[in-house]
C-alpha cells in the first residue's frame, strides 16, 4: 500500500479497528439492516450500465465485490481496502475477485482502467477530495461512479459537518450537495442522487446514493 496517500487523520486507527472487527463484521442482521440496501441499489445500477471492469473501494469483507462477480459476471472485479484484516475475509470469500490492499486516495489502477467504480458505507472515512480525484483518474470517459454514504441533515449535522470537513477529522459525512460538487469538480456529470431504500425509517440510517458519469 502507498503509505504517502493523503488520508484523513487517524485513518490508520480506523482501518486498524476494522482489522479487529473483520471476523464479526458479517453478522447477518447487521448486514441485512445496515450494509445490504445500498449494495442492492449499487448492483442494480451496474446491471443497468452493463459495466465490465468494476472496482469496489473500501470493500471491507468483500460482500459487494463478490456479489458483483457472481451476479453480473463482468470481465474484471476488484475489491480495494486499506485494512488487511478485512481483505483476509474477502480473499476467502471469492478467488475470482482481485483483492488489493490500497488507500482510496491512491488507487492501484492505470488512468482510465475502469468503466465503473463503486463505494458503499466507506466514503465518510476517505479524504474525499483526494479520493474523488483518484476516482476521476481511474474511470474512463463515459464510466460510472456510484457513491453510497451517510448524509445526516439538520442543524446539528450541519455543525458537525463544518468541524469534520477538515481532513484531520477521522470521518466526515458530507452533505448531499457537497458530494455532488465534489464529483462535478473532479469531472463527473451527476446523473442522480436519492435516499437509499431501507427496511428502517431513513432518519435512523440516512444514507444517500449518488451516481455520476465521467465526462
Ligand atoms: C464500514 S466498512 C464498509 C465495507 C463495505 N463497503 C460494506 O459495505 O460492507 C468501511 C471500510 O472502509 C475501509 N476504509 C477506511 N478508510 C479507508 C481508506 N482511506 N481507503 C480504503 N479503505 C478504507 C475500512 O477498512 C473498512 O473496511
Amino acid at each position: 500500500m502507498n503509505s504517502t496517500a493523503p488520508t484523513r487523520g487517524f485513518n490508520d486507527v480506523i482501518t486498524g479497528s476494522f482489522d479487529r472487527l473483520a471476523r464479526v463484521y458479517d453478522t447477518a442482521l447487521v448486514q441485512q439492516v445496515f450494509y445490504r440496501p445500498p449494495q442492492d441499489e449499487t448492483i442494480a445500477e451496474l446491471r443497468r450500465n452493463r459495466s465490465r471492469r468494476i472496482a469496489d473501494i473500501g470493500c471491507g469483507t468483500g460482500i459487494l465485490a463478490s456479489r458483483i462477480q457472481r451476479e453480473l459476471r463482468p470481465e474484471q472485479v476488484f475489491g480495494v481496502d486499506a485494512s488487511p484484516g478485512m481483505l483476509e475475509q474477502a480473499r476467502a470469500r471469492n478467488p475470482l475477485v482481485t483483492w488489493l490492499h490500497s488507500a482510496a486516495e491512491s488507487l492501484p489502477f492505470d488512468d482510465g482502467a475502469l468503466d465503473a467504480l463503486v463505494t458503499t458505507t466507506a466514503f465518510h472515512f476517505f479524504d474525499q477530495r483526494a479520493a474523488v480525484a483518484e476516482f476521476a483518474r481511474v474511470v474512463g470517459a463515459g464510466g460510472l461512479v456510484v457513491v453510497a454514504t451517510m448524509h445526516y441533515s439538520g442543524p446539528l449535522a450541519r455543525g458537525i459537518q463544518q468541524v469534520t470537513r477538515n481532513s484531520f477529522a477521522p470521518a466526515h459525512a458530507p452533505a448531499p450537495d457537497e458530494t455532488r460538487d465534489l464529483l462535478r469538480d473532479a469531472g463527473f456529470d451527476v446523473l442522480d442522487q436519492r435516499k437509499v431504500h431501507r427496511p428502517l425509517p431513513n432518519r435512523l440510517i440516512p444514507d444517500v446514493i449518488t451516481l455520476g458519469r465521467r465526462r
